[in-house]
């Protein structure tokens, strides 16, 4: 079966410290947003691609790519404040999908996603309801509780890093969204963590990475080089 897609790009990249959104910088000749598309549409199982977008950034995403939006089958809608806002407006566009079909969040910011990834995150979800995409600690992590005086090791063995895509069946998405009452979360998950069902984690390659600072954009240059090799 398909799965839906909701590709959060209504942020502002500030971090990325460019006037424009990040998502418009180009990675191999393309906008980041576009590549995330293609690498999405690059595997046969992806659906509908909902896309909240910021109002502002409208035009800048339509100009040029009009037609291609509709040959990928991608939809736009406005997002909102937070991610999760983005995400809640992206469900809202999804009314045709099947309660218990499944729906991927991808984070437009993604664009090297493998797409053996991308089925092995599906295939998980499809057995187990809520799936998540995530990378092994390979650093040493300390915790400090005194402002950086001491500090000791954590263990990292049980640690991952949070990765999309996430999946769900959209139901419990759903459920996960509207029993959510405005307390911060950084990740589709813990929402549906909260709500009381288990995530399962999968391990996916360590270069699907999300541009957030300047230079990531130069390590996705080169990331996506090998990956065409
Ligand atoms: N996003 C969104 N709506 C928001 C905020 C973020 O759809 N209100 C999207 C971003 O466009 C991005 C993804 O969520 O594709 C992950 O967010 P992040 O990497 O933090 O991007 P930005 O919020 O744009 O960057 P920053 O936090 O540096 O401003
Ligand atoms: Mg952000």
């Amino acid at each position: 079966d398909k799965v839906a897609v909701i590709m959060p790009a209504a942020g502002r990249g500030r971090r990325f410290e460019r006037d424009e959104n990040k998502l418009f910088a180009l990675l191999d000749g393309k906008p980041i947003w576009l590549q995330t598309v293609l690498r999405l549409r690059s595997n046969q199982r992806v659906g509908p691609i909902v896309m909240p977008i910021s109002a502002a950034d409208e035009s800048s995403f339509r100009d040029g790519y009009d037609d291609q939006l509709q040959q990928l089958d991608v939809q736009l809608v406005t997002g909102g404040k937070e991610r999760i806002d983005s995400v809640q407006c992206g469900l809202q566009a999804l009314t045709d999908w099947p309660d218990d079909g499944l729906v991927a969040i991808h984070d437009a910011a993604r664009p090297l996603v493998r797409s053996a990834d991308l089925d092995q995150v599906f295939d998980k979800a499809a057995l187990c309801g809520a799936a998540i995409l995530a990378v092994p600690v390979t650093a040493t992590v300390k915790r400090s509780s005194d402002g950086g005086l001491s500090c000791r090791t954590v263990d990292r063995s049980e640690l991952s890093l949070a990765a999309t895509p996430q999946v769900f069946r959209l139901a419990l998405l759903r459920q996960a969204y509207q029993r959510h009452r405005g307390r911060p979360a950084t990740d589709d998950a813990q929402l549906v963590a909260r709500s009381g069902h288990d995530v399962a984690l999968v391990h996916g390659a360590s270069d699907n990475l999300k541009v957030t600072l300047p230079t990531d954009l130069v390590i996705a240059e080169a990331i996506l080089k090998i990956q065409n090799e």
